[in-house]
């Protein structure tokens, strides 16, 4: 298959993810890890987060997504608790979830049931593509207080970055080194550091040109920085043989 990235560590589109999704042939990526909105009236600049027909369009993008991941690929969506009925109906695969804790603009101390987003997360149909098998049974995903190695996932002028940790803990632990991941909703461009960072290759979409424009800044300068790629061996997948996830 040619290779659309032409040796390029990452590629930013500033569009709409369903339209720029089709300049890519299928099964191409390696993971597909994205934050969506959720359809639940949070304010973007730009984007209606609507409820109406969000499940509807959310299963539209995904599905697309995944049609363009390898066989076996991981998919990871964000997701709000507030959907948490609907999830079997909006997503019909044989999804897990784990908890991506909430440090950010929105989250309100007092409400316990604020302080987690879901993140399902399933693999395309075929062999699981990759783990590095080193911490499955663990909570790091969920390590995300202000003492955590990137600091507070503050960006400004994006009203919902997710913390770093998080992206970079997923990409270390399920994109194999040099795997592409997408991101069909990049927003600030928090999954393309994590990848920079890691060593990996990219491709995110941002519909917004404000925050596209952010989350360009961001990855350039970290594809640019000497990458922070831990060379973590494959080892012997535990989660996978313990059908953990
Ligand atoms: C929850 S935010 C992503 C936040 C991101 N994970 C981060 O760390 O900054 C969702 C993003 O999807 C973007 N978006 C909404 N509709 C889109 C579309 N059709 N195509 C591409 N991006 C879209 C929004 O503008 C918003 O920035």
């Amino acid at each position: 298959m040619d290779d659309i990235l032409n040796g390029e560590k990452y590629r930013l589109y500033q569009g709409d993810c369903l339209e720029v999704m089709k300049q890519f042939p299928d099964d191409y990526f390696d993971a597909c890890i994205t934050d969506p909105p959720y359809g639940i009236g949070f304010k973007y600049s730009r984007h209606d987060d609507t409820p109406e027909g969000y499940g509807k369009w959310i299963w539209n993008v995904i599905e697309t997504a995944e049609r363009k991941c390898k066989p076996g690929s991981p998919i990871f969506v964000f997701q709000s608790m507030l959907n948490v009925r609907m999830f079997s109906e909006w997503f019909p695969r044989d999804f897990r979830i784990f908890a991506a804790c909430k440090n950010f603009v929105q989250i309100r101390p007092s409400a316990m049931q604020y302080a987690f987003d879901p993140v399902l997360v399933w693999w395309k149909d075929g062999e699981k593509q990759y783990s590095a098998g080193t911490s499955s049974r663990d909570w790091y995903v969920a390590n995300t207080n202000p003492s955590s190695r990137f600091g507070l996932n503050s960006v400004d002028g994006h009203p919902c970055p997710r913390p770093l940790d998080q992206m970079y803990h997923i990409v270390n632990q399920w994109v194999k080194p040099e795997g592409i991941t997408l991101d069909c909703f990049l927003g600030s461009g928090t999954t393309g550091v994590a990848c920079a960072q890691l060593g990996r290759r990219f491709v995110g979409i941002e519909l917004d040109p404000d925050y596209f424009a952010i989350a360009k800044k961001r990855i350039e300068n970290a594809y640019a920085q000497p990458t922070l790629f831990e060379k973590l061996p494959p080892k012997e997948d535990t989660a996978v043989q313990s059908n953990l996830l």
